[in-house]
């Protein structure tokens, strides 16, 4: 169905995703146009937020009341070994992408992270929570923030945990991949999150888009917690896989970069979205899979 936001919220929005072709940025564009609004979107060959002219050029020629950064560097582990890649668009790009859509007067929906946190926390984290991230994916996220919020007034941080969609990798995918080939599979269960379903997410993000008064940061992320081991049960059992869970500790999967063991996010926020469970996304996601396969 096709909501008219006029009838909501006075007007049809002129919106810019960028990162438009990844797995979040995919679902922020059909969210937005299932809304009725107006979407250019940008995908990394059509617009690399690291080319400032361009960036500049699309904010004139387009002039949208409001952008929605899906643009990112998302390999984690990479981000150990090329730091400056990682930078260059979780950092600085972002901030110019704020910048000139400042100098348009549009408003900036940024996507962050949970991993701007330690996950030394037992309980979920909100969003006055003081930051230390463990890697650098989370260093340059952070900074991100912080020059997004510096260079237009009319901000909204995003963070955000766990996504799967259509469209990108992620853990849901891996572990159906797994599960058609193998007897058990070893998951850990010494990290927490919150599975985040980007439909759901992305739903969201463009009722921030929408809010003319929304600023700051706001935490979003799928209702409730789980370790990966609990969520591939889930997946297993919804999809009808016969494949055992085994549990497994993170010191038995070494990575480049570490993972904050409990990461699940709350909000503190009056004006706060609240996103269904987890399991709803998981159920919406698997039904959406089979619809196209
Ligand atoms: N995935 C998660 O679990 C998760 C969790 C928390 C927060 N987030 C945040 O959610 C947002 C979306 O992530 P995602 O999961 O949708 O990741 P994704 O599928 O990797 O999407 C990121 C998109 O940004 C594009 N991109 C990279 N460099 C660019 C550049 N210089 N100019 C323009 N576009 C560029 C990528 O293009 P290429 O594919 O061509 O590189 C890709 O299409 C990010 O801000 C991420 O930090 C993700």
């Amino acid at each position: 169905m096709t909501l008219d936001p006029a009838m909501l919220y006075g007007k049809r929005l002129r919106l810019l995703v960028t990162g438009a072709g990844g797995m979040l940025g995919r679902a922020v564009v059909e969210a937005a146009r299932q809304r009725g609004h107006d979407v250019f979107a940008a995908t990394r060959a059509e617009l690399d937020v690291t080319a400032e002219a361009a960036v500049r050029a699309a904010m004139l020629e387009w002039r949208p009341d409001a952008v929605v950064n899906c643009a990112a560097y998302t390999d984690v582990d990479g981000a150990e070994r090329d730091r400056a890649a990682a930078d260059a668009v979780n950092h600085l790009a972002a901030g110019r992408v704020a910048d000139a859509a400042a100098e348009v007067g549009a408003r900036i929906v940024h996507v962050s992270t949970d991993y701007v946190f330690d996950g030394s926390k037992r309980e979920p984290w909100v969003e006055s929570d003081p930051v230390a991230p463990l890697g650098v994916y989370g260093e340059t996220k952070l900074a991100g923030e912080r020059l997004v919020a510096a260079a237009n007034p009319a901000h909204v941080i995003a963070r955000t945990a766990w996504l799967f969609g259509t469209g990108g990798r992620n853990f849901v995918d891996t572990m159906l991949a797994l599960g058609a080939e193998r007897d058990e599979v070893s998951v850990v269960t010494d990290q927490i999150g919150c599975p985040t379903w980007t439909g759901h997410l992305a739903s969201a993000l463009v009722e921030l888009a929408e809010r003319p008064q929304a600023t700051g940061i706001h935490h979003l992320a799928g209702a409730g917690q789980c370790s990966w081991n609990e969520l591939a049960l889930e997946i297993f059992e919804r999809a009808g896989i016969d494949c055992r869970v085994l549990p497994a500790t993170s010191d038995q999967f070494v990575r480049p970069a570490r993972r904050p063991a409990y990461s699940v996010l709350g909000s503190e926020r009056r004006d706060r979205i609240v996103l269904p469970p987890w399991q709803r996304g998981l159920a919406q996601y698997l039904a959406a899979r089979v619809a196209v396969s």
